[in-house]
């Protein structure tokens, strides 16, 4: 039996044969088990002999199975090994990295340079209510810029925001005076698109409201961006213009010499003092609402500009709707920059 079993476990060639094997010996009802269990019917003197013998046999199967079944495994190390070799020095495939899109990058430093003058930042929905996209504003039902042609109507009778004004309401019924805020976000127009228009943009809206708040307030507050923008050589400039919130408007433009060597006028955005119509529309919205009349008599001015118009000039892009049109072959320039 010893020789067969020696024979058996040198032939196993895997760890589930051995185990076969060892079952078919030494298992609960293997072979050398049960010739242990006759022992009890051999006469006494029989059984000592008998019992030493198959216990000489026993453990050298047993001995044979562990030196079989570590050799066995040590193969099967040596396998897996083999086939999970991973060379931990090559380098590694390394991920394309994204990039801020050209007009998060223009808002990022506008904002760092309103913060750095004391600005609170709001944000507001772009599905808004008429009353303040236009009511509120001092925009009366017969102004041109309600035409059907300039605003995307929800079914539901609200609308696409025209602007980021509308926060200028928002902000006021929400915080007493004195406030300055500036508030980010996309703007819709119901228009044909070319090369300096799109149905979507950005704006980004100011208001700073107090007392005794004056126009020179709002020019050294505009000539003070410019700056942060571009250096402390940049130049502003106000025309006259006309919104219904704002009385006296202006429109201005800022001076700029770009690294390409071109300098131009860049009409930036539209800007003025608040008018007193806006300030008696918060007041009515904040009186429904519980609140305090607290902004008649109070002065202030806003202002709204496109960052579109900065990025395009200083990023040298042409046309507005290579900002949303994801072609990888312009956005791709901006990969990896923060
Ligand atoms: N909301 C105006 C526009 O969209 C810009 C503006 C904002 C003008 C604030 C004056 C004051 O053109």
């Amino acid at each position: 039996m010893q020789q067969t079993a020696i024979q058996e476990i040198t032939a196993a060639d895997t760890l589930d044969a051995l185990q076969l094997v060892k079952t078919k010996y030494v298992g609960k009802s293997g072979l050398v088990t049960k010739e242990l269990g006759t022992l009890g019917k051999l006469p006494p003197e029989e059984r000592k002999t008998r019992g030493a013998e198959i216990n000489v046999i026993r453990a050298a199967i047993q001995a044979a199975l562990d030196e079989k079944e570590a050799t066995l495994k040590r193969a099967a190390l040596d396998a897996k090994l083999q086939s999970e070799a991973i060379d931990v020095t090559l380098p590694g495939l390394g991920l394309p990295s994204g990039g801020l899109h050209p007009i998060s990058r223009v808002y990022d430093d506008l904002i760092a340079i309103f913060t750095r003058m004391g600005y609170e930042v709001a944000e507001g929905p772009e599905v808004e209510e008429e009353h303040y996209n236009f009511e509120a504003l001092n925009i009366p039902w017969y102004h041109p810029a309600r035409e059907l042609q300039d605003t995307f109507w929800l079914e539901d009778g609200r609308l696409l925001r025209t602007h980021t004004s509308n926060m200028q309401i928002r902000y006021m019924v929400e915080h007493d005076p004195d406030l300055k805020m500036v508030s980010r976000g996309k703007v819709y127009r119901y228009e044909a698109t070319d090369a300096t228009h799109e149905a979507m943009f950005h704006q980004l809206e100011g208001l700073v409201v107090g007392d005794g708040i004056s126009m020179a307030d709002l020019k050294g507050t505009i000539a003070e961006m410019a700056r942060g923008l571009y250096g402390a050589g940049a130049k502003v400039r106000f025309q006259p213009s006309y919104y219904p919130f704002v009385e006296p408007g202006a429109d201005f433009a800022i001076y700029w010499n770009n690294p390409r060597g071109e300098s131009k006028w860049l009409e930036l955005g539209g800007c003025g003092m608040v008018h007193p119509n806006v300030f008696k529309a918060v007041d009515d919205l904040r009186e429904q609402a519980g609140k305090p009349r607290l902004y008649e008599g109070k002065t202030g001015f806003a202002f709204g500009l496109g960052p579109e118009r900065i990025a395009m000039l200083k990023y040298g892009i042409p046309d507005i709707r290579y900002f949303y049109a994801n072609d990888p072959r312009v956005m791709g320039q901006f990969r990896g920059e923060l």
